[in-house]
C-alpha cells in the first residue's frame, strides 16, 4: 500500500499552466475546482480519500485521443480525479508547461510509434509538489518547486517519479526552457559536436527554443556562430546572445551568403529545419564538417495544412536512433597516418594482427 503526504497548504489556487514566451492558448479557460480546508493525511494511505485536503478530487487535463500532427484535432480536454501519487512519486500541482514544436511529434506518434491513444498531452512541466509517497519523501517535501521531462504535463497535476525530478530554485518559466530545447542544444553539442575553438558553427532556426541554446553553447566553446532566422528582430536578438553572424534569409539569400562568406564551409551544423535547407547544410559542409539533425520543422506545417508523414527519409531515421552517418577519406586523416601504421606494425610483430594476403593462389591462372 503506497502512502501519501498531504501536508497543510495554504497556498493560493494557480490557474493550471502558466504564460511566460510559450504558455500554452490550448488550456485558457481551464479552473480549477474550488479548495477545501486543510488536514494532515501523512503517511495514511487510508484516510486518502483528499477529504479537507487542499486538493480538489478532481482536475482538467489534455489527452490525445487521435493521432495527429493537428494538435487541437489530436486532443481533447478530460475531467478526470487528481491521480494518487505512487510510493515513489510526487504529485506536482503545475504552474508552467512547455509548449514545444515537437509537442505535434508527441500527438501524432512520430517519436514513438508504439504508442497508441488514449495518452496525455505534454512533456515538460514546472511546479510545485503537493503530495508524495513515503519512499519520494525520503528525498522531497511538500512545498519543494521542481521541474519535469515526462509526459502528462497539460495538466492541472501531473504525478512524477522523483527519481525524474528535478528540483529548481523557484517556480520560473525560464527553467523551463531548459528541460528539453536547452538539454538538446547543451548534450547534442557535447556529444556530436565535438566542438574545436576557432571553428564555424551554424544553428539553423536559431532564434527558436532549442536554437538559442545551441548559438550560446557554440559561443562559449569558442565558435563562430552563424545563425537563420526570418526577421530583423530576430537577428537582432540573436546578435544580444553572440550570435557572430545572424543571417534573415528573408532578406537575404541563404546559399549566396554561406559560399560567398564562408567559401572553406561550416564545421559543425546544429540543423532543426530539414528539407531544401539541410541540403544547403549538407551542401555547406566544410572537410571533416559534422550536421546534427535535430529536427525538420519545415516538413511539419505548410499553408496548404499538415503534409503527410515522409518517416523513411534519412534525416529522419537519423534522428529517430540517434544514429549518424559519416563521411571518411584517406587523404583527409594523414595527421593520424603515422600513429595508425606504427600501431599495426606492432600489433603485427607481436601476431596480435593476421594480414591475409591474396597471391592468386587459387587463382585459374596459377602457374600459367
Ligand atoms: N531531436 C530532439 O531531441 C529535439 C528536441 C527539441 C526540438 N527538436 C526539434 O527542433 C526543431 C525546433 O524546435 P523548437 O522547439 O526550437 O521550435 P520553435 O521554438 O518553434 O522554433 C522553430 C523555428 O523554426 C523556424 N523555421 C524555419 N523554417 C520553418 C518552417 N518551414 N516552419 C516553421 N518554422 C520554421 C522558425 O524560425 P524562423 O522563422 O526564424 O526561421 C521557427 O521559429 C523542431 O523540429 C523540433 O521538433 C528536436
Amino acid at each position: 500500500m503506497s502512502s501519501l503526504l498531504l501536508v497543510r497548504n495554504g497556498r493560493r489556487a494557480v490557474s493550471v499552466i502558466g504564460g511566460g514566451r510559450r504558455g500554452t492558448d490550448a488550456l485558457s479557460g481551464v479552473h480549477p475546482a474550488a479548495r477545501r480546508t486543510i488536514i494532515d493525511l501523512s503517511y495514511s494511505a487510508h484516510f486518502m480519500d483528499f477529504q479537507g485536503s487542499s486538493i480538489p478530487s478532481s482536475m482538467k487535463k489534455l489527452v490525445v485521443n487521435k493521432l495527429s500532427p493537428n494538435f487541437r484535432e489530436a486532443v481533447a480536454m478530460q475531467t478526470v480525479a487528481v491521480p494518487t501519487p505512487g510510493d515513489a512519486d510526487l504529485l506536482v500541482r503545475n504552474r508552467f508547461v512547455g509548449v514545444n514544436a515537437s509537442d505535434i511529434n508527441y500527438t501524432s506518434g512520430r517519436y514513438d510509434p508504439s504508442v497508441k491513444p488514449p495518452f496525455d498531452a505534454g512533456f515538460e512541466g514546472i511546479g510545485e509538489v503537493v503530495g508524495l509517497g513515503l519512499s519520494a519523501s525520503s528525498r522531497f517535501t511538500v512545498g519543494d518547486m521542481v521541474a519535469y521531462f515526462t509526459s502528462g504535463a497539460f495538466s492541472e497535476y501531473t504525478v512524477v517519479k522523483a527519481k525524474e525530478s528535478i528540483p529548481v530554485p523557484a517556480v520560473k518559466p525560464e527553467f523551463l526552457t531548459l528541460l528539453v530545447s536547452g538539454a538538446t542544444a547543451y548534450i547534442a553539442l557535447k556529444r556530436l559536436g565535438d566542438l574545436k575553438e576557432g571553428e564555424t558553427v551554424l544553428v539553423t532556426a536559431a532564434a527558436g527554443g532549442t536554437g538559442q541554446f545551441a548559438v550560446q553553447f557554440a559561443k562559449r566553446a569558442g565558435c563562430h556562430v552563424i545563425g537563420t532566422c526570418s526577421s530583423n528582430e530576430k537577428a537582432g536578438f540573436l546578435k544580444s546572445i553572440g550570435c557572430d553572424r545572424p543571417i534573415n534569409y528573408a532578406s537575404e539569400d541563404l546559399a549566396k551568403t554561406l559560399k560567398k562568406e564562408y567559401p572553406k564551409g561550416v564545421d559543425v551544423v546544429y540543423e532543426s529545419v530539414g528539407g531544401s535547407v539541410l541540403e544547403l547544410a549538407v551542401k555547406s559542409l566544410a572537410t571533416k564538417g559534422r550536421l546534427i539533425v535535430i529536427g525538420f520543422i519545415s516538413g511539419y506545417q505548410s499553408a496548404s495544412g499538415f503534409p503527410p508523414f515522409r518517416g523513411d527519409t534519412l534525416p529522419v531515421r537519423l534522428l529517430q536512433k540517434s544514429a549518424s552517418v559519416r563521411g571518411f577519406f584517406l587523404p583527409h586523416f594523414f595527421s593520424d597516418y603515422r600513429e595508425a601504421l606504427g600501431s599495426m606494425m606492432q600489433m603485427f610483430a607481436k601476431g596480435e594482427l593476421q594480414c591475409e594476403v591474396d597471391c592468386g593462389d587459387l587463382s585459374e591462372e596459377r602457374g600459367l
